[in-house]
């Protein structure tokens, strides 16, 4: 089951999925604010903060007794593999962390969501509260996690992306009115948020869950960058709202979304580009210098003083090295229209000349 959303209490619905199903979870839970009453703007207009219902419990004991049951159902849906996203203001984050680690997560990073127009504090009786906190975490230390390291340095013009985020609120068009042109939700999270979240921590075709669906933001940005989502909220209007939503976003094929910097290219073996013609049974593989060659077995394996060696252990007696193999493909050279022409380049060659329709799409990442 994918792109849905699935209307109902999130713990509820979550205990119907399979186990170990989920590559990646985007948890934008009630903060349990504790607000109370109305705010007003300087000028003296209202101004709509989180005070739903959704958002009450009837002590921080009770919210934490909700926290823990939905992380343990995450938990138990996480692939080996897959990684956590949860956000939180100061009144739950510490809560969150800390159900979190009591739970076996790991945490990779804690990220601050710097706002760049953060709603006034009204009264002047506190510091603007101007961040918020997102904790990524996976299922323990050993996890081998997707993070798409190229794709976050080209979202950060290049450098190195760091902890700290800077974006706006959503407002303006982005933001979701109902039929009177009030806002939809009071905690509509920015789609800019979720994408770099996606792209950096997910791979083309991977399966999002997120239990708190809201204006289902996330649902959005999955689509948009050509993942599976999995939708769950309880409230029926915000569903109805965020179906629409969802109809009228498309996958916009670019780099990004193909996690084009980060994907590894397929596995090629030496028997493969033998048998279509790229190397020769017989023909010598030399170092750089081109002296003492080793030559080329049917089976892709080399003949070296008379012994017979795969081309990486065979690349590190060649090189006299104290490691019982290297990458051959960093050393082996052959003679290619008169030069000599390392091996990787030959592969290369093949690649480019045999790449599949399917790895065209999806950068060799998802089985299609
Ligand atoms: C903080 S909002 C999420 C906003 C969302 N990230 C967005 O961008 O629109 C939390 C949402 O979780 C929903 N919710 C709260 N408790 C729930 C529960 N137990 N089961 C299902 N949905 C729940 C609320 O109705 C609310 O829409």
């Amino acid at each position: 089951m994918h792109d849905v959303i699935i209307n109902g209490e999130t713990i509820h619905e979550m205990s119907k999925l399979e186990a170990k199903s989920i590559d990646l979870i985007f948890a934008d839970p009630p903060y349990f604010m504790q607000t109370h009453g109305v705010l007003h703007r300087v000028e003296g207009t209202e101004f709509q903060g989180c005070n739903d219902d959704w958002d009450k419990f009837s002590s921080l004991n009770d919210y934490e007794g909700f926290s823990r049951k939905w992380l343990t159902e995450c938990r138990r849906l996480l692939k080996p593999s897959g990684s956590i996203w949860v956000i939180g203001s100061m009144q739950c984050i510490y809560t969150l962390g800390h159900v979190m680690q009591e739970l076996g997560f790991w945490f990779i990073n804690d990220i601050i969501w710097h706002k760049t127009n953060p709603t006034p504090n009204f009264t002047g009786s506190r510091l603007n509260n101007s961040h918020e906190t997102l904790l990524w975490a996976v299922p323990d230390k050993s996890s081998r996690f997707t993070f798409n390291y190229k794709t976050a340095k080209h979202l950060n013009d290049g450098k190195q992306l760091g902890s700290v985020w800077r974006f706006p609120v959503c407002s303006g068009s982005e933001r979701l009115r109902d039929s009177q042109g009030r806002k939809l939700h009071t905690t509509q999270k920015p789609l800019a948020l979720l994408e770099r979240i996606i792209a950096i921590s997910s791979k083309p075709g991977d399966l999002v869950l997120d239990p708190f669906g809201g204006t289902m933001t996330t649902g959005a940005a999955a689509k948009k960058l050509g993942r599976k989502y999995i939708m769950i909220e309880r409230d029926n209007e915000y569903c109805t709202y965020g179906q629409k939503r969802l109809d009228s976003v498309s996958f916009e094929d670019s780099e990004i979304s193909r996690a084009e910097f980060d994907v590894k290219p397929p596995r090629v073996s030496m028997i493969e580009m033998i048998n279509a013609g790229y190397f020769t049974e017989g023909e010598s593989f030399t170092l750089k210098d081109g002296k003492d060659p080793a030559y080329l077995q049917a089976d892709g394996k080399l003949i070296y003083h008379d012994e017979v060696f795969d081309m990486h252990t065979c690349a590190a007696r060649a090189k006299n090295l104290k490691a019982k193999r290297v990458n051959g493909f960093d050393y082996w050279h052959v003679m290619r229209g008169g030069e000599l022409v390392s091996i990787a380049a030959v592969r290369e060659n093949y690649r480019a000349e045999n790449k599949s329709p399917c790895s065209d799409l999806t950068g060799g990442n998802v089985n299609c």
